[in-house]
């Protein structure tokens, strides 16, 4: 396997702390050690998280190709397009966002706060549209693209979490290869690696880069779709097309892409009561926020299956925190009583 061989435009600090939860460990009964590896405080860009890491492969793309906008899409809270407004400040290139209408919650400053608060604050073009959730490619993107074009512009298409674009997987395969480094550091190795997905590329990443020893499916996704058919689909495919890419030298089988269904709902960029309990939980044990669209179901998959004894005893689990927080203000409604 050969990462090494993708050009990397560092837009990281370097490798992600690995912190143990302890107070959360020992609250959930002490039988299994939940660590967090912090995505979440990757960047100086706006906060960071886990396009950033994915970002440093396809940015380094964008420039050999000598683009002067980069053009993302996500929904109104959408983490991906607030770190590509980020990036593209850093870089001194124009930023053009959709942002679609993903989420079915009307908090009163939904679309003022938030991850879209800060890509307007970093001068990105944003475009709000009305069209609903879809992990696909939209019509919208492509219109946005054409108007870049159109006024003189070389735009650089950025799908939907990086994760439809051919090197969306290159960032997570290194997260793999990092682990195994601080693993070595550490003294011991995680049994496993709880992961949210929704567009695939993270835990795609993730599944090649364990593959390269025998641990791929080890890395437990938490999906946070609702829609866990089409996301499976999407991991297994991207992780095919990375696992080609890089040279893994072995199949990846429908198996290898494990991911749990039972905490998306009640939809996507909805809280179960479940999320809400996992989201106060980690930040009063811990001090550590996750938010109720990504993380927070994460954690509270994680959480739920240490009380259902799905690690076996003595099991070691890496949470891999991908961020999401800024979205925290978009919700106040539901946190106005903590
Ligand atoms: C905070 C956060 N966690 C998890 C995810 C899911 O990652 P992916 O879309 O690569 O599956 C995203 C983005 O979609 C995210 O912003």
């Amino acid at each position: 396997m050969d990462l090494q061989r993708f050009p990397r435009y560092p837009l990281t600090f370097g490798p992600t702390p690995v912190q143990p939860l302890k107070r959360l460990s020992e609250y959930l009964g002490g039988n299994v050690e939940l660590y967090a590896k912090r995505e979440d405080c990757n960047s100086g860009l706006a906060f960071g998280g886990n396009k950033t890491r994915k970002l440093e492969y396809l940015v380094s793309d964008a420039l050999a190709q000598g683009c002067d906008t980069l053009v993302s899409i996500g929904g109104i809270q959408s983490n991906q397009t607030r770190q590509v407004a980020a990036v593209a400040a850093h870089l001194g290139m124009k930023c053009v966002l959709v942002q679609e209408n993903w989420v079915n919650y009307n908090d009163a400053v939904y679309d003022r706060v938030g991850n879209i608060e800060l890509s307007r604050i970093m001068g990105a073009d944003v475009r709000l549209v009305p069209d609903g959730f879809d992990i696909g490619i939209r019509p919208s993107w492509e219109e946005a693209l054409e108007s870049v074009r159109k006024a003189g512009g070389k735009p650089y298409p950025i799908p939907a979490g990086c994760s439809e674009h051919p090197l969306g997987g290159l960032g997570f395969v290194g997260f793999a290869e990092e682990v195994r480094q601080q693993e070595a550091q550490l003294g011991f190795r995680f049994d496993y690696v709880v992961v949210c997905s929704v567009t695939g590329s993270t835990q795609a990443g993730m599944v090649v880069g364990f593959a390269a020893d025998g641990r791929a499916d080890r890395v437990i996704g938490i999906d946070a779709s609702a829609t866990p058919e089409k996301t499976h689909a999407q991991i297994t495919r991207i992780a095919r097309h990375t696992a080609e890419l890089v040279g893994l030298g072995q199949a990846i089988d429908e198996r290898d892409v494990v991911l749990d269904a039972r905490y998306g709902g009640p939809e996507y960029g909805l809280p179960s009561e479940g999320t809400l309990e996992a989201i106060r939980l980690c930040a009063r044990l811990e001090g550590v926020l996750t938010d109720p669209v990504y993380e927070g179901k994460s954690m509270q998959g994680m959480i739920d299956k240490v009380r259902r004894g799905e690690f076996e005893a003595g099991s070691k689990v890496l949470y891999a925190h991908l961020g999401g927080a800024p979205a925290l203000s978009a919700y106040s409604f539901i946190f106005r009583n903590g």
